[in-house]
C-alpha cells in the first residue's frame, strides 16, 4: 500500500514548483532585456550583406540603358555620369511604374503619374520622384540594396571603378 502524501510535504513540493517556475521567469527577463539591447544596437548586422542583390557588371550596360529586376522591384539605369536604381513603385499609390522605351519615360498605369528616366515626376498626382535605391560595387560587379531602409537622397552613383567603362 502506498504511502500517503502529508500535507506539509505536498505544500514542500508546491513551494518547489513555485520557486523553480518563478527563477525561470525573473531570470528569462533580464536575458530577454539584453537581447532586445543588443538588437537596438546592432540591427541586422547578422545579415546586412544579404540586403543587397548583384544587378551585373557596370561593363555591362550602354549609356541609356534601364534593366528591370522584377525580384527587387528595381530599375537600373545607366546614364553618361553613373547609374542610378529606381524603386518600381510609384510614389503616388505604389503601383508598380512600367518603362517606356520609346519616349524613355516612366508610366504609371494607374493614375498617369510620367517620370523622367531619372525618376523625377513630371506629370500626374505622383507627389515626388521615383525612391533611389543606394548601389555599390563589390568584386566588380553592381549591387543595389533594396530593403526600405536603403531609400536615400537623390544621387546618381559614379564610382571612381565605374569611370573606366564611361
Ligand atoms: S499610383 Fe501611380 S499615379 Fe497613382
Amino acid at each position: 500500500m502506498p504511502a500517503s502524501k502529508s500535507p506539509l510535504s505536498q505544500i514542500a513540493r508546491r513551494s518547489l514548483f513555485r520557486g523553480m517556475f518563478s527563477s525561470v521567469i525573473f531570470g528569462l527577463g533580464p536575458l530577454v532585456s539584453l537581447a532586445a539591447i543588443a538588437r537596438y544596437l546592432w540591427p541586422n548586422a547578422a545579415k546586412a550583406d544579404e540586403e543587397w542583390t548583384a544587378v551585373g557588371l557596370p561593363s555591362d550596360y550602354q549609356i541609356g540603358d534601364v534593366r528591370f529586376f522584377a525580384e527587387q522591384e528595381v530599375y537600373v539605369a545607366r546614364y553618361d555620369d553613373g547609374f542610378m536604381a529606381l524603386s518600381q513603385r510609384c510614389s503616388h499609390l505604389r503601383c508598380k511604374v512600367p518603362f517606356n522605351p520609346d519616349t524613355e519615360r516612366f508610366e504609371c498605369p494607374c493614375h498617369g503619374s510620367i517620370y523622367d528616366n531619372r525618376g523625377v515626376n513630371l506629370a500626374g498626382p505622383a507627389p515626388r520622384p521615383l525612391a533611389v535605391h543606394k548601389m555599390r560595387v563589390r568584386g566588380g560587379a553592381l549591387e543595389v540594396r533594396t530593403d526600405i531602409n536603403s531609400i536615400e537622397k537623390r544621387e546618381i552613383f559614379a564610382p571612381t571603378q565605374v569611370y573606366p567603362y564611361a
